[in-house]
């Protein structure tokens, strides 16, 4: 049912340096800083020929990521993003298969204006899933 893998987060302790990795050592093309902060983070999309790794930093105290950040000081994976058709049919399949969706279960507006849920990373081998409908 999922599709293609739409990006890889990479949560960082710090953008500006994170961004010098991408450009300058690995010669990507990274994209200017966005602030998200209903999202809590401020991100950078890295664009590479067949998806994209998106840097999200810590944006003010409520931010989801800060106790990502706090175990993992220097940085790591943070999730995936699998896109799908139907945002709703695939979170009632991920329901009736047991898994749990986080938060309210209702989507919410993601990063790249399109409609996201992130699932329970217990369920999904060890890692937090995103499901956005593109
Ligand atoms: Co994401």
């Amino acid at each position: 049912m999922i599709g293609r893998l739409n990006h890889v987060a990479i949560a960082v302790p710090d953008l500006v340096s994170g961004t010098k990795v991408y450009e300058q050592t690995l010669g990507a093309n990274v994209s200017k800083p966005q602030a998200l902060p209903e999202h809590g983070v401020t991100v950078v999309f890295v664009e590479l020929p067949n998806t994209k790794i998106e840097l999200l930093e810590v944006l003010g105290e409520e931010s989801p990521i800060a106790p990502f950040i706090e175990k993992n000081p220097s940085g790591g994976i943070h999730h995936v993003c699998y896109e799908v058709e139907d945002i709703i049919v695939a979170r009632d399949r991920m329901i009736s298969e047991g898994a749990r969706v986080l938060g309210d279960g209702e989507p919410k507006i993601g990063a790249h204006g399109k409609p996201v849920l992130f699932l329970h990373p217990k369920d999904f081998c060890g890692t937090l899933v995103e499901l956005e409908q593109v």
